[in-house]
């Protein structure tokens, strides 16, 4: 491993970390020495992904959180602090995706899709910020999305979300380098995981797939974990504001 790479005793939060993208990034985080806070909506979920992590030999626990709650971001940071007395490394992932007519798009929909998709990133940088300013040293990774770089369709709330979160990376990176974090997004293309399962299973969406991205195929999670690990580590040391598409080549011609 190159020694840019190595996440020995960090500790990083994993929003929405007990399954998906979010687990992957967990273990590829841990298998490079980095201890982890899996906070996610499914507490039982977590501890398993836990035990997982635990047994590549570093540090984890679960912690159930609602980022839409600034109360609940309050506590799991509380936690992190008792357990690990710092943080180095906070990924923004916990997100929701639901599809809808724009026409028949209710208030609380498009609430919600934002609570959890925008808020929830804002409350957990700003819950890590003091910690992060102490050590003067820090790196927030918001997972963003393709969508938030070219609309996908009847999805309002999501795209304009995901767009939300490219302009709040770029906000964090010119406010707080000075204090030492650094933050940059990542903006999947399709991945297969619990969240597209449906769509995957769909034969439309499949030829769409095979017909709009180069690699034609949907990306594995897998796939994701070596620019976390990069982009969580000193190999990224000059890199802040950063928006990272990996999406096997969909928006070079989008
Ligand atoms: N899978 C894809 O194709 C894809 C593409 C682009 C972007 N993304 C983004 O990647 C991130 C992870 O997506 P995924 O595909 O792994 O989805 P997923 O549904 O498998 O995982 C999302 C996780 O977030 C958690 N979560 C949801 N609401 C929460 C809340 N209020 N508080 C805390 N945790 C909550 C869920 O319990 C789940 O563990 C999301 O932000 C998503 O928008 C995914």
């Amino acid at each position: 491993m190159l020694s840019e790479f190595n996440l020995k005793n960090k500790v990083a939060i994993v929003t929405g970390g007990c399954r998906g993208l979010g687990k992957a990034m967990a273990i590829g985080l841990a298998k490079h020495g980095c201890n982890i806070v899996v906070s996610d909506i499914i507490y039982d979920e977590a501890c398993k992904t836990v035990k997982e992590i635990q047994k590549l030999g570093v540090k984890a626990i679960a912690v159930k959180t609602d980022v839409s709650s600034k109360e609940s971001v309050e506590d799991m940071i509380k936690e992190t602090m008792k357990k690990f007395k710092k943080i180095d490394i906070l990924i923004n992932n916990a997100g929701i995706y639901r599809p809808t007519p724009l026409e028949l798009m209710k208030k609380e929909e498009w609430d919600k899709m934002m609570k959890i998709n925008l808020e929830g990133y804002l409350f957990c940088a700003q819950a890590v910020f003091p910690y992060m300013k102490k050590q003067k040293k820090g790196t927030i990774i918001n997972i963003a999305s393709i969508a938030g770089l070219s609309s996908f369709a009847s999805s309002a709330a999501y795209n304009a979300s995901k767009a939300a979160i490219i302009m709040l990376t770029k906000t964090i990176a010119q406010d707080w380098a000075k204090y030492g974090i650094r933050c940059n997004a990542i903006c999947p293309g399709v991945f297969a995981t619990a969240m597209t399962k449906n769509m995957l299973k769909d034969k439309t969406f499949q030829q769409m797939i095979k017909a709009a991205v180069p690699l034609q195929r949907p990306g594995k999670p897998q796939e994701l974990v070596g620019l976390a690990v990069y982009l969580a580590s000193d190999a990224s040391s000059y890199m802040t504001g950063s928006i990272i598409t990996i999406d096997g080549g969909w928006t070079c011609h989008l």
